[in-house]
């Protein structure tokens, strides 16, 4: 980003393209970190103790049924690991997460690809048919990144109900703080009652922690046993546990930045349709748009000093303060002419 900004001798951009938050951490939890630092001599607590208590009374499940790791990131790659491996294969939408054939990759399975159906949604017939004797695991992004789109929890029920028991299912709803239609619901109850169910979250969004890298996955205690082999210790870095603990001290604050997020994405939404830009309406802290060429779109906005991300055929837009917003909205009119 400072080497785009020196190129074009920008120096404030909008940076719009990693959904993280415009929002710095709550003052509480800079300075929880900003004690917390004079201990770093030493190792962090491997077990997350505190941070796994806290979880575990925020999410109404026992301690055991929380996994913490460096971003949800880490604990998708140590997933993969655990369940590939060469002659397996995994399942995942596509335009989805781009973790996903990458964990693939890295764990050498084979990448089974599903487009999104019509509407940008996840084509669970689709995803089902693609499932063989190869398949180890298939991913649910729940909302989806890059689309926003959500599934619908009796969608979810249906899906979860006809996966073959052998076959892992991680529900990924690192964006499910933001979603306002009751339609949704987190699949939390699915992970803590059926062994093939794991449902991954992260600080790095609402919670404004994505620089320390700090996630959770949660699930059977036996089937979070099994998949952590394959996790580095000490992942969960001792700063990112103080900083994750006391973020959820504040569940007020948290419901004011849903609530400005929701009015950001209000803000987005209705000047894309002003401006007749085709998109899909987003449950996220992100609207995809659709046009013809993404990567020559995202270039343009960029010499406006807007930076935005290209994914296939998706341009995604991160919803920053109201600012920032009206300034993509007007970068966006201005390259349309
Ligand atoms: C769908 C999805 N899952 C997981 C993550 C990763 O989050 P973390 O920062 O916890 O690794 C992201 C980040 O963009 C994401 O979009």
């Amino acid at each position: 980003m400072a080497q785009v900004a020196r190129e074009l001798g920008i120096d404030d951009l909008a940076k719009l393209a990693s959904n993280e938050c415009p929002l710095p951490p709550f003052p509480e939890v800079v300075e929880a970190v900003a004690t917390a630092v004079s201990s770093i001599n030493r190792y962090p607590d491997n077990s997350a103790h505190e941070l796994v208590g806290s979880l575990a009374r925020h999410l109404d499940v026992a301690p055991d049924q929380i996994w913490p790791g460096a971003g949800s990131t880490q604990l998708i790659a140590a997933t993969a690991l655990a369940v590939g491996g060469p002659g397996t294969s995994a399942v995942f939408a596509d335009p989805s997460f781009v973790m996903y054939p990458i964990a693939t990759r890295i764990a050498g399975s084979s990448e089974v690809p599903v487009p999104l159906d019509g509407a940008h949604r996840h084509d669970l017939d689709a995803m089902l048919a693609a499932i063989d004797g190869t398949t180890t695991v298939v991913y649910l992004c729940n909302p989806n990144n890059p689309t926003g789109t959500i599934v619908e929890t009796g969608a979810v029920d249906r899906f979860l109900d006809a996966v073959p028991d052998d076959v892992l299912v991680v529900v990924d709803e690192a964006y499910h703080e933001y979603v306002t239609d009751d339609r949704h619901r987190s699949a939390i109850p699915h992970a803590v009652a059926r062994d093939n169910v794991v449902v991954m979250r992260t600080f790095s969004k609402v919670y404004g922690l994505a620089g320390l890298r700090i996630g959770y996955a949660v699930g059977r205690a036996e089937s979070l046993a099994w998949l952590r082999r394959t996790q580095v210790p000490f992942s969960a870095n001792a700063l990112a546990q103080v900083a994750a603990v006391e973020a959820m001290r504040y569940p007020d604050r948290l419901a004011e930045r849903v609530a400005g997020n929701a009015a950001g994405r209000e803000q987005i939404e209705s000047g894309l349709a002003a401006l007749g830009v085709e998109y899909a309406s987003s449950q996220t802290n992100f609207v995809a748009l659709f046009p013809e060429d993404p990567p020559g779109l995202a270039a343009a906005l960029e010499n406006r000093g807007v930076i935005v991300r290209a994914l296939g055929p998706v341009l995604r837009v991160t919803v920053g303060t109201r600012a920032e917003n009206d300034r993509f909205l007007a970068a966006l009119a201005e390259v349309l002419g």
